[in-house]
């Protein structure tokens, strides 16, 4: 078995995956946030013996340096108001351990009936995560392509570009978190994963990652130097031709946006996405003693 995490032993890994895969929480990938997205044990917050099991995630590089805290396991109506009130004390202490400014806490099902208390612990809303989706994906005809411009996969040959892309677009932006360079190349050679590169003269302008079997888009990203040209517009008729096999385009395209990024907001609405959910984002910053 190669999962390990720095620090502590293999058995203690199995042990917490085990627990996980017994108590799952919907739409959280134990394996990968445990594996792959902390730093080690001091990220871990193993309360198996009172039913729940924490990350926060500090190997993800978020624009707000605040962390995002997850449940990855967890036994149906073990998180009551005191093991919540205890936890979000604990995960103070960590994050301050971490040397990190700030967490950040979704309010998913699972949090959500504790959004008071973790207001009186000094939590406050940053953001919105929305899911949209276009239930009618006629937006128009695909814009013409430059001459010399072409979409590729995003081949071993293009993912230095598409991780250089991604990093310069979404640098800043609240709300969005960028993986380390290996475990983006990780989750780009997943076969589930399809992922495209506007290319010219050798250097991506644009990038897209979509799952096709659940017709999402994960993310579309231009290189800033290009702002203002209409490239997200050559994404969306990409990801479309991508995801629904013909046109005229039938079929409901999904996605995720945070509330404040703008450019991104008014470029879905053109294109005829709604707001399906809407999850808010608490923010702690802790201040240093003294
Ligand atoms: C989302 C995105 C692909 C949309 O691309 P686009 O539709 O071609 O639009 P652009 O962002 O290039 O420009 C649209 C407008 O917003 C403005 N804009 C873009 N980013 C801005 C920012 N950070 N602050 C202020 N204005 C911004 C542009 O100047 C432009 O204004 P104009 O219409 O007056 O020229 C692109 O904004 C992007 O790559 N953003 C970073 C990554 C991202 O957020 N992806 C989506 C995550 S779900």
């Amino acid at each position: 078995m190669s999962t390990t995490f720095s620090g502590a032993s293999s058995d203690t890994l199995e042990l917490l995956l085990d627990f996980c895969a017994a108590h799952p929480v919907p739409d959280i990938d134990a394996q990968r946030f445990l594996t792959r997205l902390n730093s080690g044990p001091d990220a871990i917050i193993d309360w198996r013996d009172r039913g729940v099991v924490a990350v926060l995630l500090d190997a993800v590089k978020g624009a707000s340096e605040a962390i995002p805290l997850e449940i990855v396991g967890l036994v149906p109506h073990a998180l009551n108001v005191e093991v919540a009130r205890e936890l979000l004390d604990e995960v103070a202490e960590r994050t301050k351990k971490l040397g990190c400014p700030a967490t950040e806490l979704a309010l998913s099902e699972i949090w959500a009936p504790h959004a008071g208390l973790a207001i009186e612990r000094g939590y406050c809303r940053a953001y919105a995560d929305l899911d949209m989706v276009c239930h009618d994906p006629n937006w128009g005809d695909a814009a013409k392509l430059p001459t010399g411009w072409s979409w590729h996969d995003v081949q071993p040959v293009w993912v230095d570009e598409y991780i250089r892309v991604l990093g310069a677009a979404f640098a800043g932006i609240a709300g969005t978190f960028l993986p380390s360079p290996a475990e983006i190349r990780r989750y780009l050679a997943d076969p589930a994963i399809q992922a495209r590169a506007l290319v010219a003269d050798g250097r991506a302008l644009a990038v897209l990652r979509m799952t096709p079997a659940r017709r999402y888009i994960h993310a579309i990203a231009r290189d800033p130097a290009w702002r203002g040209a209409g490239l997200g517009r050559l994404a969306m008729d990409e990801a479309r031709s991508c995801l629904l096999a013909t046109a005229p385009w039938q079929g409901s395209l999904e996605l995720t946006v945070v509330d404040t990024n703008a450019a991104a907001m008014e470029l879905y609405r053109r294109c005829g996405f709604i707001v399906n959910r809407e999850m808010t984002v608490l923010n702690r910053t802790l201040h240093p003693a003294g």
